[in-house]
């Protein structure tokens, strides 16, 4: 039975390998709602993945549709919205999404982020020499964005499940 929930849309951003994914389908699952991951509709919107986005057409051009994108999740309600890491930093976006719901922070240090990612393949911002320091470089450059959440959550060593149930926490006394 899931959890009752007032909320136009959840939407959570932050770094890479802060969980929003995971976090924000546990989250829909509890509050009833529906889930999107910009990410993934960037993806079918262009039939490629991220990578080839990128590889193929540069980071502009995906910013570009990452912006369409953005604006039509935001055009809908009843969602949690799960947000690639580099949307807050078009302040646009921001104000676009802060309108949508309640914009909620996963904050992660960069050593989880680096546990999180240092598998993968598919992060092309991080496809470089030194990834850690590249981590550091774009938090902190990002955190400002970031900061402009209405809540915020610290997700370092803490389960999915536990991010989540904080979350609907900070809601019902966001909200009330
Ligand atoms: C990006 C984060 C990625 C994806 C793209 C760019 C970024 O999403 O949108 O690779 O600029 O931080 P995740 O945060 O889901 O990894």
């Amino acid at each position: 039975m899931p959890e009752e929930s007032p909320y136009a849309n959840v939407v959570l951003i932050g770094f890479m390998g802060s969980g929003k994914t995971q976090t924000g389908r546990s989250l829909s699952e509890r509050l009833g709602l529906r889930f999107t991951d910009t990410d993934a509709l960037i993806e079918t919107r262009a039939g490629k993945a991220i990578r080839r986005i990128f590889e193929e057409d540069g980071e502009e051009a995906f910013r570009v549709l990452e912006r369409s994108v953005i604006l039509e999740a935001a055009g809908e309600t009843g969602q949690v919205i799960a947000t690639g890491g580099g949307v807050p930093a078009n302040p646009d976006n921001m104000v676009t999404l802060k309108r949508s719901g309640c914009v909620v922070w996963l904050q992660a240090s960069p050593e989880s982020v680096w546990e999180r990612v240092r598998e993968g393949q598919e992060r092309p911002l991080l496809a470089v020499e030194d990834p850690q320091g590249r981590i550091r470089e774009l938090l902190r450059i990002r955190e400002p964005f970031y900061a402009q959440a209405h809540l915020a959550v610290d997700t370092s060593g803490k389960s999915v499940p536990e991010v989540a149930g904080e979350i609907i926490e900070l809601l019902r006394a966001y909200h009330s």
